[in-house]
């Protein structure tokens, strides 16, 4: 299993301290990036991530949460990115979506397609054989700390199953809501990859990374 804690909700005053943690105990660092328009946050910008990129070799799966993710897929790639994952919705239009992967892919970057609760998985199958990640949204995108949409399992499953049946390799990653709770159930449903914010970084967070890790 893939364990991706969402800087959204570091404690940036304990910078040194918390991105050691992550260099030493998970795989991937997630970035939410949110633009105030696509979703109604703002983060941060692309400087962030290449001073994460200073102190850290690990994966950096950035989530576009903005309107103009061509724009950003290129910023994001100048900082240091190692995969971009943005919106379906963003176009809503799978030859757009395809373009926007062969771009990310032409950057040397790792391409991911991110659905949100409402819109219908089978609305990205014509993409998942492009992609090499797909981020499945588990509550509504735009803040940290929302509950896990039950729901989510039987989407999970689908993704997995069309995965499944046509050999297919991209990574199933999940986002929102992720805690020690849940997480069993999402694993089983077929889920390679756990973002997780609140869950990570509020108390002990090695603590919090090892319960995840017994998850499985
Ligand atoms: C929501 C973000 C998530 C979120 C995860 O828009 O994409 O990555 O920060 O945070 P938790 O784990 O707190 O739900
Ligand atoms: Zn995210």
């Amino acid at each position: 299993m893939i364990i991706s804690p969402s800087v959204y909700s570091m404690h940036y005053e304990n910078f040194k301290e918390e991105i050691d943690i992550l260099n030493k105990y998970v795989e991937w660092i997630h970035f939410d990036v949110m633009d105030g328009h696509f979703v109604p946050n703002l983060t941060f910008g692309p400087m962030i991530l290449q001073a994460f990129r200073r102190s850290s070799d690990r994966f950096m799966d950035v989530h576009l949460m903005v309107d103009d993710p061509e724009y950003f897929a290129m910023k994001f790639g100048q900082a240091g990115a190692d995969g971009i994952t943005f919106h379906y919705e963003v176009f809503n239009n799978i030859p757009n979506c395809e373009n926007l992967i062969d771009k990310i892919h032409s950057l040397y970057m790792k391409a991911g397609i991110s659905i949100k609760p409402g819109t219908p998985v089978e609305a990205i199958f014509p993409l998942l054989n492009k992609v090499d990640i797909c981020l499945l949204m588990s509550v509504e995108p735009g803040f940290g700390g929302q509950a896990f949409m039950e729901e989510s399992l039987e989407r999970a499953r689908k993704i997995a199953e069309y995965k499944k049946e046509h050999g297919l390799d991209f990574i199933l990653e999940i986002d929102g809501g992720v805690n020690d709770l849940n997480a069993h159930r999402i694993l089983e449903a077929g889920v390679e990859a756990l973002v997780a914010g609140s869950f990570v970084f509020e108390g002990d967070m090695v603590r919090n990374i090892e319960k995840l890790r017994r998850c499985e």
